[in-house]
């Protein structure tokens, strides 16, 4: 504790044992009471809360100071701790059997009233961020900040104490293909120029295993301008790390050694090694590359036996390069016509054209229009792929493959949610490992790097990356899952200058565009690299769920809203035709006339 003359000891950890001390204490006013003439103050630090009394018989001069004394006043009183009249411990607070009738009181500063009331917990949250620092006073987002700086402390132990150095990457960069729209910066001094905020550090990481410092980390600020959700902010921050001379598994057992301090930190067990599953397998199973395995409901796959039936409309699709993926609801014999047009609806929000279903009543009798193009023997193979019993009901969709996992990976969560089978005492921590190089996107109309253009492919898959056939290219990525959100991601990096050019070539960057965007990195690697790999964690998700909110924002001291403005300052604002001349600048937008 540092001691000043305003402040020699915290409200929070006075107790028993400081009875007879002299103190003096610095905070804010939570509460003034009157009963019966005389004055409580419930002082608040960051600490916590301590009881401070006047009393017109006792101490006369503080009563009538205490008079004036509102809500969130700032005050310093100085007297003796005293031990409060047995009969009112308050069990609530620590300090709850001490109090102080002080010998003096200095206001510091006074308030106004509070545009809300502090521990109201219907306050929306756009007031809550318009006046953040009011906010942070509450007990709750407190302790989330307390939780960060935590479990940063944690990590950056358990790093030093593995050899890893710290160090700071430039903000004002060029670009980083993490696959976000960039920040840009527009040069006042370099003409029609901007830089680029960093969407991560990822190659000057990499450029720092060129350096030689062979183990680096990173409490790394980065910036993506993309659509915002609940786990998504403008700038958030990763636990960024990179390793020379190191494959897959020494990286995945560094990052698992961190990820139990971290929870540690947060007073949460838990033991690796973590399940490692194949991206392939995740899809299956869960619909997912972040499968919640906190509860069953597995995918089923019935393409094999529609092939043989005469479900065409079903067939052709799996015929045109579609699958079929299926779920069991136990119990969903149950639902009323209502029910499934309403689970209808939601998977024709997630994108399907249809949801086929099957009922299995409690007679053992089976019922829907599907099976009019199936026989009985077909019919009871797909009960038996479901593990369907009387009572339940099965979904199906068959699409294109992206499309059918999202769908009913999303269903699953939506089953599990609402049939209440979420464990949500459960951490389950897993890997998912051989992820696909790239993705095809339609929008784009070319494969795009499903983690980032550094990502080393499997090294016996580089046939195919010449031969063209990239859908069928894997990567040495891996992603680290908690419950169902990833919390980071990773890879073993391309540390030779030939595969990165052909990686680029795939992606359908020219060489001119290659060397324009990346030509330092390219050339950097020809001067010998070291094999490297690493990985960055999303720290905001991980306090966030370790906190457990559902919102990254409760974990970030002044976070944008979903509009990504900053409702407190009002970012962002508009600039002065002065400054945008400055920085050669026109805006388009009418109020510059
Ligand atoms: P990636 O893009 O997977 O990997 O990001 C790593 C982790 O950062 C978190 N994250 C976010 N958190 C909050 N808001 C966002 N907008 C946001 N975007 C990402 C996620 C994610 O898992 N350079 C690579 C890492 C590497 O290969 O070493 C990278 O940035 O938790
Ligand atoms: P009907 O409309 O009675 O001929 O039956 C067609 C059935 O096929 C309906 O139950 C639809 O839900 C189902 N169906 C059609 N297209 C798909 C699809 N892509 N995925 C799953 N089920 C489908």
């Amino acid at each position: 504790m540092i001691k000043t003359r305003m402040k020699d000891h915290n409200c929070g950890e006075l107790n028993l044992n400081n009875i007879g001390e002299e103190v003096t204490l610095s905070g804010w006013v939570a509460t003034v009471r009157d009963l019966g003439g005389i004055l409580f103050i419930e002082l608040r630090d960051r600490s916590g809360f301590f009881q401070v009394v006047a009393n017109p018989q006792i101490n006369p001069q503080v009563h009538k100071a205490f008079e004036k004394v509102r809500s969130e006043y700032v005050i310093t009183v100085k007297g003796k701790v005293t031990r409060r009249p047995e009969e009112t411990y308050n069990e609530k607070y620590p300090t709850g059997q001490v109090e102080m009738y002080p010998e003096s009181v200095e206001i510091l500063s006074e308030a106004k009233t509070l545009p809300f009331v502090l521990d109201d917990e219907n306050v929306s949250e756009d007031v809550r961020l318009k006046y953040r620092y009011l906010d942070i006073r509450r007990e709750s987002m407190k302790s989330k900040l307390v939780l960060r700086h935590n479990i940063v402390q944690a990590v950056r132990n358990y790093l030093n104490n593995l050899d890893f150095l710290e160090v700071e990457t430039p903000i004002l960069i060029k670009t980083t293909p993490e696959g976000a729209r960039d920040y840009l910066v527009p040069s006042r001094v370099q003409e029609g120029k901007f830089y680029a905020l960093p969407q991560s550090p990822q190659i000057f990481k990499q450029l720092l295993m060129v350096g030689g410092i062979e183990k680096y980390y990173q409490i790394a600020k980065c910036f993506r301008d993309e659509d915002l959700r609940a786990d998504r902010q403008p700038e958030f921050t990763q636990i960024d790390l990179e390793m020379s001379f190191v494959e897959q598994q020494d990286v995945i057992k560094v990052v698992e050694g961190l990820i139990v301090d971290a929870f540690k930190a947060a007073g949460v067990e838990v033991k690796p090694p973590f399940i490692q599953m194949p991206w392939q397998e995740a899809m299956d199973r869960y619909g997912s590359d972040k499968p919640d395995t906190r509860f069953g409901l597995e995918l089923f796959d019935i393409g094999d036996i529609i092939l043989e039936s005469n479900f065409d409309i079903v067939k052709n699709t799996l015929l045109n390069g579609g699958i079929v993926r299926g779920i069991r609801v136990p119990g969903g014999a149950k639902f009323s016509r209502k029910d499934i047009d309403d689970i209808t609806k939601l998977a024709v929000s997630f994108g399907a054209k249809a949801l086929a279903n099957i009922i299995y009543n409690e007679d053992g009798t089976a019922k829907s229009p599907v099976l009019k193009f199936v026989t009985e023997d077909q019919a009871k193979r797909i009960q038996e792929r479901a593990g369907a019993e009387a009572g339940d009901i099965i979904f199906f969709v068959a699409d294109k493959p992206k499309l059918v996992y999202d769908i009913m990976g999303r269903l699953r969560l939506h089953f599990g949610k609402s049939l209440n089978l979420i464990d949500e005492s459960k951490h389950n921590l897993l890997w998912v490992v051989d992820f696909p190089m790239f993705e095809w996107s339609d929008e784009e109309g070319r494969y795009m790097a499903m983690h980032h253009p550094f990502t080393s492919p499997c090294l016996e898959d580089l046939e195919k990356l010449n031969s063209g056939d990239l859908g069928n290219v894997k990567s040495i990525a891996y992603d680290i899952v908690y419950n169902g959100t990833e919390l980071g991601g990773g890879s073993v990096r391309i540390h030779s200058s030939e595969v990165q050019k052909a990686i680029f070539k795939a992606l359908g960057l020219t060489e001119e565009e290659a060397k324009e965007k990346f030509g330092f990195m390219v050339n950097a690697l020809q001067y010998g690299t070291p094999p490297h790999a690493g990985l960055a964690i999303g720290l905001d998700r991980l306090v966030a769920l370790l906190a457990r909110t559902d919102s990254i924002r409760d974990v970030i001291a002044f976070p944008k809203n979903s509009g990504a403005k900053d409702l407190m300052s009002d970012a962002p604002g508009e600039a002065s035709l002065q400054q945008l001349r400055e920085l050669h600048l026109k805006s388009t937008v009418q109020q510059h006339k």
